[in-house]
């Protein structure tokens, strides 16, 4: 199964839920991101003396196309996808199995999930088919109880399901990684019960579109 996380908005937790999921999941990562962000993260979790995620690096389309031919479905990868626009970051959208994108329930996150939103209905009719990403609400405030107002955006946006699960704001998330650590590695927290329950519906999701 392939789990591609990607918004072209940046800053969204794209890559902080990646190395998470990719811990938790003890699956390798696809870093679509010049920046390379999850490689410099890999070092320090080397120098803390754990061993390093298999994290790949395609340099273009093709490399990624060749990658994606020769991965044998029974095998799980999570691709980290840059936050901007590009025909690398559709294909890999397009090629998914599921798509998760990471949204913060914040008024001024909304313009950025409406132009996902069209990015989503342009690679769709360029398919041919109805491409849908999961939102999942990440780096929310530990006490907001009610996401109605984003919940009602989503359900209003055709290319859009809300995931059940939530990730708050929590300082575990980017601590942990300061050492090259998941949040799943440690003492059971808040934070490593979110990641596991984040992983739990997306393996409950793999099941019913298989
Ligand atoms: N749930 C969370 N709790 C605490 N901090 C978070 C959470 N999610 C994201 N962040 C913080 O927000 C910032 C952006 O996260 P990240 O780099 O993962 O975003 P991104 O979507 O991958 O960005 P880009 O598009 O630039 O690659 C980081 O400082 C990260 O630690
Ligand atoms: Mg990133």
């Amino acid at each position: 199964m392939i789990i591609t996380i990607a918004h072209s908005k940046g800053g969204v937790g794209k890559s902080l839920l990646a190395w998470h999921l990719s811990i938790a999941m003890g699956v390798p990562i696809i870093d679509l991101d010049f920046q390379k962000t999850l490689v410099y993260v890999n070092k320090l979790r080397e120098m803390h003396g754990r061993v390093p995620i298999n994290i790949i690096h395609p340099e273009n389309t093709e490399a990624f196309i060749g990658l994606y031919d020769s991965w044998t479905n029974d095998k799980d990868i999570i691709i980290d996808v840059g936050g901007f626009d590009s025909d690398l970051n559709r294909t890999a959208i397009y090629v998914s199995d599921i798509v998760i994108t990471p949204a913060v329930d914040r008024v001024t996150e909304m313009a950025g999930l409406y132009k996902f939103h069209a990015v989503l209905e342009d690679i769709s009719q360029s398919v041919g088919t109805k491409i849908k990403t999961y939102v999942l609400l990440n780096d929310v405030s530990p006490v907001s109880r009610d996401f109605s107002v984003i919940k009602d955006m989503i359900d209003s946006l055709g290319h859009f399901d809300l995931l059940e699960s939530i990730v708050a704001h929590r300082a575990d998330f980017y601590r942990s990684m300061e050492e090259g650590r998941g949040v799943t590695e440690g003492i059971d927290t808040k934070a490593s019960r979110e990641i596991l329950a984040l992983v739990a519906e997306i393996k409950r999701i793999g099941k019913e579109i298989e």
